[in-house]
């Protein structure tokens, strides 16, 4: 799949685009670790060339904190197309900043920064309005364009349809148009509070105000990962009156319950989750968010289509939001899918009036300052309680391994570099990935 892609965006042209992603490497031919993807469940840590500026917006961080996104585990599975070897992964990390280009006016050479998952232009229609993520003008993909009609924004370390751009899992990161697409933090604000800056916290705050959570409402969450348990966290803080949530892992359904005091239904158990729901609620939920991945499907009908490649994504859980949903509920789809389902219960979307919003990729600049001035500045909002482990770059390949098949309670990590601060108070203290996963 990956090289008939591959080999259908050859041969389409390139778009135009006001960034690129091959970047210069140091002329001192210095070398970084970087973790690399070679094909599904195959990726390594590798040397890679340091990259120097290429284009005159460009900044150059020495990266002091980054990690891993359940968006990754679909590169990881292979699920995205157009994933070329040697791709260096990576869309949430910070750092220190190393050199500027130019033309970059705003951020200076020693400033602590995070950078947002996508790269943004700063100029187009879209990026005016701070909707980074949908800027028109950085993803050079065809193939992108000609699946959904126009493209996103191009992201770090996310395939060759989303432009290409090496990621961020790495010691040293390009950063395109460093303008914008990075948000200085101040002193006070430790490492571990900022970095989840670049997507977390943002998107789960996103699918929660874009999917229009408001006081009272009963909200449902599917997935407990990092991107449900902050959505779970932010439905709290929007007012809503309850909150559950639905997943399978022991640990992620004790950490909901422990941490945020939500309800929560095991889908290992109640395999008809619309069913438990609604013997909850008989009305049905105000609000249902999607927070789970595609790569799972639970029914035999899916899992062999899938397998048969009749469908690239799964219905099951749009359908289960669909169901769950009172008349006129919203439904948001904040997990990542990438292509086609079949069988969505188009039937009940319409007789109920369900609002089935995709909420996309989430748009970072349009949030990330008030996210760190009125949350994580203020207290109110602290990142830090889903963080469960801390491990080294040189660890990478092998976190991929554990986070993707959920061991040892991981729920949200921070990779350090060799740039990186001690661990601040109360984070996880740095282990090894061998330590801990072979102890399930
Ligand atoms: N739109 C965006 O901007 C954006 C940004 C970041 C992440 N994402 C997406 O958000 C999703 C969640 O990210 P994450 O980091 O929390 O991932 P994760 O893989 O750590 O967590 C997903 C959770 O969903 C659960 N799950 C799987 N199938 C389920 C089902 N049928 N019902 C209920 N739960 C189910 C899993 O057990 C897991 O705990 C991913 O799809 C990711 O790609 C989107
Ligand atoms: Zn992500
Ligand atoms: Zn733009």
């Amino acid at each position: 799949m990956q090289a008939t892609a591959n080999i259908v965006q050859d041969h389409m042209q390139n778009l135009e685009t006001k960034v690129h992603p091959e970047y210069k490497p140091a002329p001192d031919g210095s070398q970084m670790k970087a973790l690399a993807w070679f094909g599904a469940k195959d990726v390594r840590v590798v040397d890679a060339p340091v990259p120097t500026i290429t284009e005159p917006d460009d900044v150059i961080l020495k990266v002091t904190g980054t990690t891993i996104c359940g968006s990754d585990l679909h590169l990881y599975h292979g699920e995205i197309l157009t994933m070329q070897k040697g791709d260096i992964l990576g869309h949430e990390f910070m750092g220190i900043v190393d050199k500027v280009g130019p033309n970059v006016t705003n951020i200076k050479v020693g400033q602590r920064v995070v950078a947002s998952f996508q790269i943004a232009c700063g100029d187009c229609h879209f990026c005016k309005q701070k909707l980074s993520s949908f800027c028109d003008w950085t993803n050079n993909s065809p193939l992108q364009a000609k699946l959904y009609g126009q493209r996103d924004a191009g992201f770090f370390g996310y395939s060759h349809i989303t432009g290409g751009f090496p990621g961020g899992q790495a010691e040293f990161v390009r950063v395109p148009k460093g303008n914008v697409n990075l948000l200085p933090i101040p002193d006070e604000v430790p490492d571990e509070k900022a970095i989840y800056l670049s997507d977390i916290i943002p998107t789960s705050y996103h699918a929660v105000v874009d999917t229009g959570v408001k006081d009272g409402d009963v909200v449902g969450i599917w997935g407990l990962g990092p991107i449900g348990m902050y959505a779970a966290k932010w439905a709290q803080l929007k007012g809503a009156s309850r909150v559950i949530g639905i997943d399978r892992v022991p640990e992620r359904l004790a950490m909901a319950k422990e941490k945020l005091g939500i309800e929560t239904i095991d889908f290992s158990v109640h395999s008809d989750v619309p069913k438990k729901i609604l013997e909850l609620f008989p009305r049905g939920l105000d609000v249902a968010i999607d927070c789970g991945t595609f790569h799972e499907p639970k029914t035999m009908m899916h899992k062999v289509q899938k397998m048969m490649m009749l469908e690239t994504d799964n219905p099951e859980t749009i359908n289960e939001m669909i169901v769950s949903v009172r008349k006129m509920g919203r439904a948001g789809i904040i997990a990542a899918y990438s292509g086609f389902a079949n069988g969505v219960n188009v039937g009940a979307l319409m007789e109920k009036g369900v609002r089935l919003i995709g909420n996309g990729q989430a748009p970072v600049h349009l949030y990330w300052e008030e996210l760190l001035r009125d949350y994580i500045m203020t207290g109110k909002f602290d990142p830090t309680f889903i963080l469960t482990h801390r491990v080294p770059i040189e660890d990478m390949a092998k976190l991929y391994a554990a986070f993707n098949q959920r061991v040892a309670g991981v729920e949200k990590v921070f990779v350090q570099t060799q740039f990186s601060s001690l661990p601040s108070p109360g984070c996880p203290k740095l282990s090894r990935v061998d330590e801990w996963s072979s102890k399930n």
